[in-house]
């Protein structure tokens, strides 16, 4: 007889989970769907203190920390995941979040490299020292954790504007291959989901436009009409991947069939 009230391998109950860039826009929308489903402990790591702190507080402060950490610092970072192993026990889920935009648009004839590299320290290092940090404790711990990195529909299109930012998603993609054929030894899964643009607080900032205009701008990003994408869109594919047990090295597109511009 098996225990029907038994608590399923793929629940998030208990678990204990990072996010990065949890302080707006999809990190937010994770961390919130990820307490609902059970999670004992979101810590969410950012650099807008204020915001984070408000977030978690909404949250609760019994399921939801802010600390501040710029991924980009691998000091930072590695203080980030060793704290949150001694303060909650393990480190379950790695959702590796956080990044930016250049603020021009950086075609090809034109880029700038003091913006092209603060966009791969934040972007590509980023993502690489937190995937390295989350994965040694889960390794020294023994948990066959899940690691989620935020992609792009940039990840595998070229495009008119943006050049660094395409690479450097790019190179999230070669992380999470990587990562994930290193990792399988260790029951660790590791991959990437890749959202279509959507309006959040980096392309309303970016474009200058309200969320409104910039959903009605993005309608000819994807072949799928009828539906806007949104944040919750994205936490619940990140939702699926950070439960899964089987999946791994897996690019999780959200793109409503992307058209490349
Ligand atoms: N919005 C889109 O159209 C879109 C599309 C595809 C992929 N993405 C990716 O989604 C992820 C989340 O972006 P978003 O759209 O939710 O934007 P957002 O600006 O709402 O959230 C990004 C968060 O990352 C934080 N952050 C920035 N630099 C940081 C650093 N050095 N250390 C720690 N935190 C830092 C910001 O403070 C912010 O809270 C990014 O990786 C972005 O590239 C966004």
């Amino acid at each position: 007889m098996t225990d029907s009230s038994a608590v399923p391998n793929n629940s998030l109950q208990g678990k204990v989970a990072i996010i990065t860039g949890g302080a707006s826009g999809i990190g937010e929308a994770t961390a919130r769907l990820f307490a609902q489903h059970g999670t004992r402990m979101v810590v969410i790591a950012d650099i807008q203190d204020q915001l984070g702190h408000q977030v978690a507080t909404s949250i609760g402060i019994d399921k939801c920390n802010y600390v501040h950490c710029d991924v980009a610092d691998e000091d930072q970072v590695k203080t980030m995941v060793e704290s949150t192993v001694q303060k909650h026990g393990q480190l379950d889920i790695m959702f590796s979040n956080a990044g930016i935009l250049s603020a021009s648009d950086q075609t090809v004839l034109e880029l700038d490299f003091l913006q092209f590299d603060r966009l791969f320290a934040v972007n590509a290092r980023g993502m690489a020292l937190c995937v390295k940090h989350a994965a040694r404790v889960m390794v020294e711990g023994r948990v066959r954790g899940n690691i989620v990195c935020t992609g792009s529909v940039a990840a595998s299109h070229g495009g008119k504007r943006r050049t660094d930012y395409c690479m450097s998603k790019h190179a999230v993609l070669g992380l999470v291959r990587s990562a994930s054929v290193q990792l399988g030894v260790h029951g660790i899964r590791v991959n990437c989901v890749s959202p279509n643009a959507l309006a959040t607080p980096l392309t309303i900032q970016a474009l200058g436009k309200s969320a409104g205009e910039i959903e009605k701008a993005y309608e000819t990003y994807a072949r799928l009409k009828g539906a806007v994408l949104n944040v919750k869109d994205i936490a619940d594919a990140v939702l699926f991947l950070a439960r899964n047990e089987f999946v791994t090295g897996h690019d999780l597109l959200v793109d409503g069939s992307f058209v490349s511009q």
